[in-house]
């Protein structure tokens, strides 16, 4: 006999089997629809990331017609400030063009890119500071990877072995490494750095690698080896974090560990902790030495575990700003805001770091991860410029130099040009 017990048994087993079934058809659509949402609004981001480069670099093109004066920031009333051909981020808004003309495809793009990296020609001369390879690589170095011309080609090769050898210039091989700057007096004034040697020097060596490929001589590699193995012994402190200078006698003995564009000597300047990242991850790259990626691996932790870096992941312009422990220099309450001020700049050229470093470190996931959350936050509204605000910008709130009074929260070219170059890094990680 079938009591009205077992008949509520049965229906109960029947509606369970239903709503397990239900269920598990219910968590397989979604799972297809969550690995098509993971995927999907990361490639609209990229897409519509580059549609503000695009209209943005439309303006900065419509607004920059000199081609003796290459776009950097804002001035106060919101014009477009430049520099001459001679400073070091003339390279950055040909480099951008680049990345834009790779990402879309369109002639225009190139043609403007071209006029722009032509238009730098003689900065393969520079020797007055150490910064040819940054002009010199983003620019003619990006050029490389499109030009198809062969006159064009061997024109630019030769400008860039130019540009190595105007680098060597500032080696002495009793030092070991690049000089970065001439003789210069530091905050306090206390010392005067005979032979300053700064972490951003790192990115210069990119051009000397591949001058050495080109050329088929060792000697510009070598160099580069050098200045990166003595950069990693006396720029380091031992939790990874970094030194903005290091000051050496003419036999090579480390006379100051200090800063120039930091909060404190003894601070960890965000955007210098970021040319360490990206400097050290493009060393390993050339060379496969396991040194350079552990060094590259450590500063990366330093940097993405702070636990002042904000939740955003767009670090402050110093990881030690404002902290107890950490004297500034320079007169910091003259100049004090009201909040302390992100560095835009720090948080692309790091995310660009880490996604290379992603591909090569063990545990490269850790690395992709927090360099999607970055470039997340810099995709959103504070940070990526309003298309048609900005001055053509593409990203906001960056800071040059804090202690010089120089360039606080403002649009900055080199944070672009990292934040395009880390997008495109993305989309073929992806991919
Ligand atoms: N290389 C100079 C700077 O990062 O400000």
């Amino acid at each position: 006999m079938i009591t009205y017990k077992t008949t509520r048994m049965k229906l109960n087993n029947l509606n369970k089997k239903r709503r397990n079934l239900l269920l598990a058809s219910a968590l397989a659509v979604s799972v297809c629809a969550s690995s098509f949402l993971w995927f999907s609004p990361k490639t609209e981001l990229i897409k519509k990331d580059f549609t503000v480069a695009e209209k943005q670099y439309g303006d900065l093109l419509k607004t920059s017609t000199d081609l003796t004066q290459f776009p950097r920031t804002t001035n106060k009333d919101g014009s477009v400030k430049t520099t001459d051909v001679w400073d070091w981020t003339q390279g950055f808004f040909a480099g951008g063009l680049w990345y834009i003309y790779e990402y879309t495809g369109k002639p225009e793009w190139k043609a403007a890119a071209t006029k722009w990296t032509e238009a730098l020609e003689q900065a393969q001369f520079l020797t007055q500071h150490h910064d040819v390879g940054f002009v010199m690589y983003c620019s003619y170095g990006n050029a490389l990877k499109f030009e198809k011309d062969p006159v064009k080609l061997e024109k630019y090769n030769k400008i860039l072995i130019q540009s190595a050898e105007s680098a060597l210039t500032r080696f002495d091989p009793k030092v070991g490494l690049i000089k970065s700057w001439n003789a210069k007096a530091s905050w306090d004034k206390k010392t005067m750095w005979k032979y300053p040697v700064i972490i951003d020097n790192m990115m210069n060596l990119e051009m000397l690698c591949y001058v050495s490929k080109l050329t088929g001589n060792p000697k510009y590699k070598e160099v580069a080896v050098s200045h990166a193995l003595n950069t990693m012994k006396n720029h380091f402190r031992p939790d990874f974090s970094t030194y903005h200078v290091v000051d050496y006698a003419p036999d090579g003995k480390v006379l100051h560990q200090q800063t120039n564009q930091g909060y404190a000597d003894n601070s960890t300047w965000a955007r210098g902790q970021g040319w360490a990242i990206y400097g050290f991850t493009m060393m390993y790259r050339e060379t496969k030495d396991q040194r350079f990626l552990e060094a590259a691996e450590k500063a990366a932790d330093f940097y993405i575990n702070h636990p002042n870096l904000p939740k955003d992941k767009i670090p402050y312009w110093d990881f030690n700003a404002e902290q107890k422990g950490y004297r500034p220099d320079f007169d910091y309450n003259a100049n004090k805001l009201s909040y302390i001020p992100r560095d835009a700049s720090a948080g692309s050229l790091t995310a660009s770091g880490l996604l290379e470093l992603s591909t090569f470190a063990k545990d490269g996931k850790k690395y992709f991860t927090q360099a999607e959350m970055m470039l997340k936050s810099l995709s959103g509204d504070k940070y990526l410029a309003k298309p048609g605000t900005n001055s053509g910008f593409i990203l906001k709130h960056s800071v040059g130099s804090l202690p010089h009074k120089s360039e606080i929260d403002v649009p900055l070219i080199y944070a672009d040009y990292y934040f395009l170059e880390a997008l495109l890094r993305y989309q073929k990680i992806k991919k």
